[in-house]
């Protein structure tokens, strides 16, 4: 349902970013990225929904080629893919409810949009996401309020109420605690299940990847260097991909908290 056929970005700097990744992902799939600092992950991202122009090479999601669209169109496109930041990205001095519905912009007219009304369905909406993530009693608090955790939560249900075929995630993880963490990652991925829903989930933290994914992706400068089930993630492969750590260390945390993991602990 996503394709990435040759894609590749070479920055203005001469930063060889990608080097003509091919990558399929079906629909419902979530697929974690890993890969060391500086390895492409959020140039492949952003090279998806064209925040960042490719430099050749082509994407498709369904049967629409992005990399050949114009403005117009791909800012239609755009909708299909909700897009999560490492940084949350809300706006401060706006509402939880204002903020996940923003993430209508795309499909509400200008004039509503700046007066910011939206249709009934959609407050109705909002509504269901911030109970589903169990926010929805801090609808009318102000977005600078919030935890960390709790702000990720609104940038999840702002991508959410876009309606969207595929998830983009960047880091979701990487400024919160380790409990909240494994929360939000888990969020992610339950959503994603229910509806259906294929993510590419870019994350530092290998155990958390290899906890929630069923498909791994290793980027290593600019180039897929693992795609696999997350227990085939053996030291030698991520030795590969990051070089040399002690990943001996890694797999046992992964293998203590499985045996500790409560499936119930979502809220
Ligand atoms: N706007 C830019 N201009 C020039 N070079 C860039 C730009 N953004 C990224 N790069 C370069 O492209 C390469 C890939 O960067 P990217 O940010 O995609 O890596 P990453 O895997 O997301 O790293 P991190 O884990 O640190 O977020 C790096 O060499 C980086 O310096
Ligand atoms: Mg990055």
């Amino acid at each position: 349902m996503l394709r990435l056929d040759k894609l590749t970005k070479t920055y203005k700097t001469g930063d060889q970013a990608l080097k003509a990744v091919e990558l399929e992902i079906p629909q419902g799939q979530v697929v974690a990225l890993i890969g060391p600092s500086g390895a492409g992950k959020s140039t492949l991202i952003r090279c998806i929904n064209r925040l960042v122009e490719p430099t050749s090479g082509k994407v498709w999601l369904g049967d629409t080629e992005l990399t050949e669209l114009g403005a117009g169109a791909l800012r239609r496109e755009r909708r299909r893919m909700g897009m999560i930041f490492q940084e949350y990205a809300l706006v401060e001095r706006l509402t939880v409810m204002e903020n996940v519905l923003s993430g209508r912009l795309g499909y509400v007219g200008f004039w509503r949009s700046l007066t910011r009304r939206f249709p009934q369905k959609d407050v109705d909406e909002a509504f269901r996401l911030l109970d589903r993530v169990g926010l929805v009693h801090m609808a009318d608090k102000r977005a600078d309020e919030l935890s960390g955790g709790q702000r990720q939560r609104v940038g999840i249900c702002r991508a959410l109420i876009q309606d969207p075929a595929l998830l983009l995630v960047d880091e979701p993880t990487a400024s919160l605690d380790p409990k909240t963490s494994r929360q939000i990652m888990r969020l992610i991925c339950e959503l994603c299940a229910e509806r259906g829903l294929a993510a590419i989930i870019n994350i530092h933290d290998v155990a958390l990847a290899q906890m929630f994914v069923a498909r791994v992706i290793g980027l290593r400068a600019g180039a897929v260097e693992f795609d696999g089930p997350p227990d085939a993630l053996t030291p030698d492969v991520l030795t590969t991909i990051y070089g040399e750590e002690d990943w001996v260390a890694t797999i046992d945390k992964v293998e203590d908290e499985e045996d500790t993991l409560d499936p119930e602990a979502v809220a």
